[in-house]
């Protein structure tokens, strides 16, 4: 369970009742919180109600159905409904996930819907992820090389180099680790978080990429790196069942290796 932070000098109040659907068999209750900056004092929560006869399967068709039948003004990001885009983290039931994946059955009772923790707030469920975006960019994301280009060929990796990156290329961007990291929480303006440092391993580890010494320079820092407490949050829950913690851990090694070396 994730802690969620309210906005400064604001309190969470009720918020709008919709009717319940009538003649329900499969009756299912939804909390989602609400909150226009530009227009709201407070954030609320919004109590809906549906069929479960007459909807898709997953949190994310349960979410599309209030927006398209009762409430138009309900906002939140989606995109893909595979787990591929990432758009779609939020908090459910106390824990960040991808809705599109996760089956509304595997929720008993009541279904408690926020954005990721400790971020600020758009509206709704859309939080700001400028600062996880721009620490994303800060690791430069992408091969660089010293030497030349061979010629009528790509760089080329064997089937070893290239199982390096299992569990690494597989991350979604969606920020719902580092958005669960209580060191993420208090230092989110210097400590790249989970996610960006899963995928600065991902480069680390990338047999094409030559600059590897300069990206271990670059993340040897009390505050980049070094906040990580090994708390496991972030492993814990990462809707594509990816380790960010062991990739921290592999990047402090690879920097003692250099360190010794
Ligand atoms: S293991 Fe590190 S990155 Fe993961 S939740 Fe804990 S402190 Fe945050
Ligand atoms: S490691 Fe997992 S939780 Fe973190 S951003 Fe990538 S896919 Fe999302
Ligand atoms: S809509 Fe793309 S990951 Fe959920």
């Amino acid at each position: 369970m994730v802690e969620f932070a309210l906005p400064k000098n604001s309190r969470l109040i009720a918020g709008k009742e919709f009717p319940k659907p009538e003649a329900a068999t499969r009756l299912k209750q939804v909390e989602i919180y609400r909150w226009d900056p530009d227009t709201d004092e407070n954030p609320r929560i919004d109590t809906f109600y549906l069929d479960l006869d007459h909807c898709g399967p997953m949190v994310l068709d349960l979410i599309i159905k209030i927006k398209n039948e009762i409430d138009p003004s309900l906002t939140f990001r989606r995109s893909c409904r595979e787990g591929v885009c990432g758009s779609c983290s939020m908090n459910i039931n106390g824990k960040n996930t991808l809705a599109c994946i996760k089956a509304i059955d595997s929720y008993e009772g009541t279904i408690k819907i926020y954005p990721l923790p400790h971020l600020d707030v758009v509206k709704d469920l859309v939080a700001d992820m400028n600062n996880f975006y721009e620490q994303y960019a800060s690791i430069e994301p992408w091969i660089k090389t010293n030497s030349p280009a061979p010629t009528n060929t790509e760089r080329l990796q064997s089937k070893e180099e290239r199982k390096q990156l299992d569990g690494l290329y597989e991350c979604v961007l969606c920020a719902c680790c580092s958005t669960s990291c209580p060191s993420y929480w208090w230092n989110s303006d210097r400590y790249l978080g989970p996610a960006t440092l899963l995928q600065a391993y991902r480069w680390l580890v990338d047999s094409r990429d030559e600059v590897t010494g300069d990206r271990l320079d670059e993340l040897e820092d009390p505050f980049k790196l070094y906040r990580c407490h090994t708390i496991m949050n972030c492993t814990d829950t990462c809707p594509k069942g990816l380790n960010p913690a062991k990739a921290i851990a592999e990047i402090k090694k690879m920097i003692i290796v250099k360190q010794e070396g």
